[in-house]
């Protein structure tokens, strides 16, 4: 085995060093970056000159890939991408057009896709050009978020499940087709357990999704807005995050079942290109 773990020291994260993923991966380095995404949540490796097919190739390690999701106001099939397992997230305008997704905004702290029934259980996120400053991703593990939790906030959330809104991207912005949400107990979007156990480490993870529209079903709104707002006071605390400073040839994947992410804001004038693939995963329990 050729790979060195090496874990950030905060809450989540480490980086691979070792390996390089335009090659086809040993047997035993597979096995050993399976075994640090578990134990680390998220994983970085830096320094890769990788193709979309490398990019798919790597993926597959992790499981079934996911076509691109629809995306805010274009939908990721008018993307003009190689393959159709890429999603492309980038501010760059050409022709008049979005090249891809989540332009130059903010994207607040979210899971991706938990707006539908079966959420992508991961992603792999790799940079080809980064702004020279901003655009940073954070990431918070939702493990220990879910341990941390005060014993009155665990009980009330016990069995309970949540609609995870799907009208608004994680930028703010309305989806292709959808309509504003005037009530978040008609939001559209998928219902899941608040609290899931993860299907490989058997650990407990906290499941919001994003806040945006989101409500506890059951509840009276204002009630569903203050739990949600307490349990999301918790769980974006610094002492369960960490966050990456992009470099060109970065790849980053992270488990979407026990982590959260947000993205911040950065300078419309520079470029930031990002292809992205999801693997596919299962409804939260
Ligand atoms: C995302 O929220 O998936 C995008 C993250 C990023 O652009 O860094």
């Amino acid at each position: 085995m050729t790979i060195k773990v090496i874990p950030t020291g905060a809450a989540l994260g480490a980086e691979i060093q070792g390996v390089d993923l335009s090659a086809p991966l040993s047997a035993d380095d597979r096995e050993a970056i399976l075994q640090a995404w578990a134990d680390h949540i998220v994983l970085l490796f830096r320094g890769q000159s990788i193709n979309d097919d490398d990019l798919i190739v790597f993926s597959r390690h992790f499981g079934e890939l996911e076509i691109a999701p629809a995306s805010a106001t274009d939908m990721a099939g008018s993307q003009e991408k190689s393959r159709p397992e890429i999603w492309i997230i980038s501010n760059v305008v050409e022709g008049g057009k979005p090249i891809g997704a989540l332009g130059d905004k903010e994207a607040e702290w979210h899971t991706d896709m938990s707006y539908v029934d079966e959420p992508p259980m991961a992603s792999v996120l790799y940079s080809l050009e980064i702004p020279s400053k901003g655009g940073d991703t954070s990431f918070a593990n939702m493990y220990r978020a879910y341990e941390t939790l005060p014993d009155d906030l665990k009980q009330q959330i016990e069995g309970r499940m949540a609609n995870h809104d799907s009208s608004m991207t994680s930028v703010g912005e309305l989806r292709a087709g959808a309509s504003a949400v005037l009530d978040v107990r008609e939001a559209p979007g998928a219902k899941h357990a608040m609290v899931r156990t993860h299907p490989v480490t058997g650990g407990k993870a906290l499941y919001l999704g994003r806040r945006m529209n989101a409500y506890v079903l059951g509840e009276a709104v204002d009630a569903s807005d203050r739990l949600l707002d307490a349990l999301w006071a918790h769980c974006t605390k610094p002492e369960f995050a960490w966050t990456h400073k992009w470099q060109v040839g970065d790849l980053l994947i992270w488990d979407n079942r026990c982590a959260i992410h947000r993205r911040d804001a950065f300078n419309g004038k520079e470029r930031r290109v990002m292809h992205r693939t999801q693997i596919k995963g299962d409804r939260p329990r």
